[in-house]
C-alpha cells in the first residue's frame, strides 16, 4: 500500500507530515511521490493567508480526478486533508470539497489509525477538528525515518493573538513538549541519519520545562543539552517571538558551536503605531536592542525576518519607518507579505483597510530593499570558506550537489564524488540573490 503526501505552509506542517508518514508506515504504507500510484493521498494545509487557503481547493480538484481514474480501474484512493484549514473551516470545508474522505485538525492527526478503521467499517466523510486534552505527541508512533536535515517540534500553539493571525485559532494554546521526550526524539532522529535538526515552535523561544533534576530550563539549556548528542552536527530553532528572547539563549550562540549563527526574528513592522495595532508586544527600539545583543554574542550572526505591509491604518510614513528599520538592521534574508484579512481575526474588521494597489506598491519597495541586502550578504561570502551540509543531488546537472551553509544559504558544488549527507568546507566563488556556488577546498 502506498501513500502520497503534499504539504503546504510552514515548517511545522512539514514536521506534521513526517509524523503522519510515520503513522502510515506503522500501518504498512510506503511513501510514493506519484499520486496516481497512491492508495492514500494526504494534503496538509495552511490557512495563514487567503492565497494559501485557496491552494487546497485547487489541489483537491486535481486529486479528485486521480481518484476517479483509479476507481475506473477498480482501485480506491482515500483523500485525507489535515492541517490548519481543517481546524479553521471544519464543516464548511467538508461542504465545499465533497471529495474529502477524512479531515483532521492539527491536534487530531494522531487519531488517523482510528479514523481509518472507522472508514473501513463503512463510516464515510469523517471530520475531527478539536483541541483534545491528551497530547498527540503521547500517541504518535516513534520516529520511523529521518532525512539528514530535519525538524523537531518542541513547542506548539500560540497565546499571543496578533490581531492579523489565525494561528492561535488553528493550532490552539501554547504547549511545550517535555525535556525527556524531546531528547528521546532528537536521539531517534540522529539514529535515523539526521545531522541537522531545526527545533520548531510557533513561539519556539517560549519553550520551557524542568530537567531530570527538577531545574527550570529554557531553550538555551535545551540547545546545550541536544548539542551533546554524538553524530548531530547542527542545531537551529524557529520561530522566535522577539520580546521573549532570553539572554541564556543568546549566550548559547556564543558557547555552543553546533548552534548555527542564524536567527529568524520576525519584526512584522517598523512603526510603534503599527506594532501596537498588531498587538505585537515590543517596540521598534526593543526589537533593535535584541538584535544588538545577538550581534554582541555572535558578531557573524545572520538575522532574518518576516514583514507585513498594508496593515489596516498603515500610513506612508508608517511604512517608511519599516523601510528605515530594515536599513538599520541589514537583514541576510526575509519574507514579506501583503496583509491578508483573515476571517475571524480582529484586524479583518479594523477600519482603514489599505487598498490592494497600495499594498502591491509597498511590497515591491520593501522587497527591493530586502533583496538588495540579501544579495549583498551573499556577495560578502565570496572568497570565504563555509561549512556546507549537502542534502540534495541536482536533477538537472549531473555531478552537482546542493547543500546549505550555516547561514541557511543554498550552496551548489560540482563533484564527481558523492557528497550527499555530508558536511564539508566549501570555498565560495560566486553568489546570486538566492544561492552560492563554490568548490570543495
Ligand atoms: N509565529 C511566527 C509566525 C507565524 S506565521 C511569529 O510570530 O512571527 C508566518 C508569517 O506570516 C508571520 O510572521 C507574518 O509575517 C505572516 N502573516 C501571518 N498572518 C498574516 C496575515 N493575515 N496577512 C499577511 N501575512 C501574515
Ligand atoms: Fe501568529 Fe503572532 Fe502567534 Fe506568531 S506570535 S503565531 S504571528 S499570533
Ligand atoms: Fe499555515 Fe498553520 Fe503553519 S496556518 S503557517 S500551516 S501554523
Amino acid at each position: 500500500m502506498k501513500a502520497y503526501i503534499k504539504t503546504f505552509g510552514c515548517q511545522m506542517n512539514v514536521y506534521d507530515s513526517a509524523r503522519v508518514m510515520d503513522t502510515l508506515a506503522v500501518l504498512g504504507y510506503t511513501e510514493t511521490d506519484i499520486p496516481e500510484d497512491a492508495d492514500i493521498i494526504v494534503i496538509n494545509t495552511c490557512h495563514i493567508r487567503e492565497k494559501a487557503s485557496e491552494k487546497l481547493y485547487s489541489e483537491v480538484g486535481r486529486l479528485m480526478q486521480i481518484k476517479k481514474d483509479r476507481q475506473a480501474q477498480k482501485k480506491d484512493c482515500l483523500i485525507i486533508v489535515i492541517g490548519c484549514v481543517v481546524q479553521a473551516e471544519k464543516d464548511e470545508l467538508m461542504h465545499r470539497a465533497p471529495g474529502i474522505d477524512i479531515a483532521l485538525g492539527p491536534q487530531n492527526y494522531h487519531e488517523l489509525p482510528e479514523l481509518l478503521t472507522q472508514y473501513a467499517r463503512g463510516h464515510k466523510r469523517l471530520l475531527k477538528a478539536s483541541f483534545p486534552t491528551e497530547s498527540k505527541f503521547d500517541k504518535l508512533p516513534t520516529i520511523q525515518s529521518s532525512s539528514v536535515q530535519t525538524y523537531l517540534a518542541i513547542q506548539e500553539g500560540c497565546d499571543n493573538f496578533c490581531t492579523y493571525c489565525v494561528v492561535p485559532y488553528t493550532r490552539g494554546a501554547e504547549y511545550s513538549r517535555s525535556w525527556t521526550e524531546i531528547k528521546a526524539e532528537a536521539n531517534a532522529l540522529v539514529r535515523h541519519g539526521a545531522k541537522e535538526i531545526m527545533l520548531l515552535g510557533q513561539n519556539v523561544n517560549c519553550w520551557t520545562d524542568r530537567d531530570e533534576k527538577g531545574r527550570l530550563v529554557d531553550l538555551g539549556d535545551l540547545v546545550r543539552e541536544l548539542a551533546k548528542i554524538e553524530g548531530l552536527e547542527r542545531l537551529r530553532y524557529t520561530t522566535s517571538y522577539p520580546s521573549k528572547m532570553t539572554q541564556n539563549l543568546i549566550d548559547a550562540h556564543a558557547d555552543t558551536p553546533k548552534l548555527m549563527p542564524y536567527v529568524h526574528l520576525p519584526a512584522q513592522a517598523g512603526s510603534d503605531k503599527t506594532l501596537k495595532a498588531m498587538n505585537r508586544k515590543y517596540t521598534v527600539q526593543g526589537y533593535e536592542d535584541i538584535v544588538e545583543r545577538f550581534r554582541k554574542a555572535r558578531p557573524d550572526i545572520a538575522i532574518s525576518s518576516d514583514f507585513i505591509v498594508g496593515f489596516p491604518g498603515e500610513s506612508e510614513a508608517d511604512f517608511e519607518e519599516t523601510l528605515a528599520l530594515v536599513k538599520r538592521i541589514n537583514y541576510a534574508s526575509s519574507f514579506s507579505f501583503k496583509f491578508s484579512a483573515r476571517p475571524g481575526t480582529p484586524a479583518s474588521l479594523m477600519k482603514h483597510q489599505i487598498k490592494e494597489d497600495v499594498k502591491v506598491e509597498r511590497l515591491e519597495r520593501l522587497q527591493q530593499l530586502l533583496f538588495t541586502q540579501q544579495r549583498a550578504f551573499n556577495d560578502g561570502c565570496i572568497g570565504k570558506t563555509l561549512d556546507v551540509l549537502f542534502t540534495e543531488k541536482s536533477e538537472k546537472h549531473p555531478n552537482q550537489y546542493i547543500g546549505h551553509s550555516p547561514y541557511l544559504q543554498n550552496v551548489h558544488v560540482e563533484s564527481k564524488k558523492n557528497l550527499l549527507n555530508t558536511a564539508l568546507p566549501v570555498q565560495i566563488t560566486e553568489a546570486t540573490l538566492t544561492s552560492l556556488t563554490g568548490k570543495i577546498s
